[in-house]
């Protein structure tokens, strides 16, 4: 193939991935936050990107709220059950096995991982992480509304909408609703994390929803490095060490070969 010049792709340069690598070789206590980003490269959408398809025409924020599952719990939890189904047939990106790889290596040398997540789908679970705090909780468990008790549905299609719990109530997903409280030991997971971290990075989230938006300037107070993972700016660009633009299915793979096989 005479005269041919092959290019090989080549991994991004972005002088913050060499940052924030140098700051992973040397930390003991790391901290992750991850939001829908980290998962649209397995085919979930992200919040705010458009619905597609049959959902088109609904807002999540006006589905995921204690009042619209009052109003139609029907519709409410058809919308759960179809994107429950959609998160099953997701496989977790190298994103995720990224993430998961960075929690290994900390440990290995008697470091600290904590991954804050704001996705119900656990496809951080499926990638093999360990230490994860759900701050949203999972749209794989729900709940009886007349006695909370959590339940597993098998992976098929719910039969009745809205489900029926065996306690004489209905079945809710156990997620965090517009309006709800997070749950407190989730709160206090990511505080203790918070506190004393010397890496916080910030993966796939707008950090546009509270408390997550705010943990970067947990982090800071604690005198840790900051740095963001994220195609785009987002409202805490500013305020962080180091922005790695680009998806996180390719940037943390390779921050983790800058960090532990250089
Ligand atoms: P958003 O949809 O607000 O933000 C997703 C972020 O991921 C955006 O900043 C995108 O630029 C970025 N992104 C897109 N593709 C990416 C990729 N391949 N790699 C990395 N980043 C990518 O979702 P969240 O910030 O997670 O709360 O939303 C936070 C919360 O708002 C959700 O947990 C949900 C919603 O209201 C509740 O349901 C309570």
């Amino acid at each position: 193939m005479e005269g041919r010049v092959w290019y090989l792709p080549h991994m991004p340069t972005d002088p913050a991935l060499q940052d924030i690598a140098h700051a992973l070789r040397q930390a003991q206590r790391v901290v992750v936050l991850t939001g829908a980003g980290v998962s649209a490269e397995s085919g979930t959408p992200t919040f705010r990107d458009a619905m597609t398809g049959l959902w088109a025409s609904f807002n999540p924020e006006e589905l995921a709220t204690p009042e619209a599952f009052e109003r139609n719990p029907e519709l409410v939890t058809r919308w759960y059950d179809q994107r429950r189904l959609g998160c099953m047939a997701c496989l977790p990106n190298p994103g995720h096995l990224a993430l998961a790889r960075m929690e290994r290596e900390l440990t290995a040398r008697g470091g600290r991982f904590t991954l804050l997540t704001q996705n119900v789908d656990r496809l951080h679970q499926r990638a093999g992480s360990q230490n994860i705090v759900e701050l949203h909780g999972t749209i794989m468990v729900w709940r009886c509304t007349r006695t909370g008790r959590e339940v597993t549905p098998p992976p098929e299609p719910m039969q009745a909408f809205p489900p029926k719990s065996d306690d004489g109530g209905l079945l809710r997903p156990s997620v965090v609703w517009f309006g709800e409280m997070l749950p407190e030991s989730a709160l206090a997971a990511s505080f203790e994390a918070l506190d004393g971290c010397d890496l916080f990075i910030s993966v796939g989230t707008s950090s546009v929803v509270q408390p997550a938006a705010s943990f970067v300037f947990y982090a800071k107070r604690s005198g840790a490095t900051t740095s963001e993972v994220n195609p785009e700016d987002t409202a805490i660009t500013r305020w962080v060490d180091h922005a790695a633009r680009g998806k996180s299915g390719l940037l943390l793979p390779e921050i983790n070969r800058l960090a532990f096989d250089d």
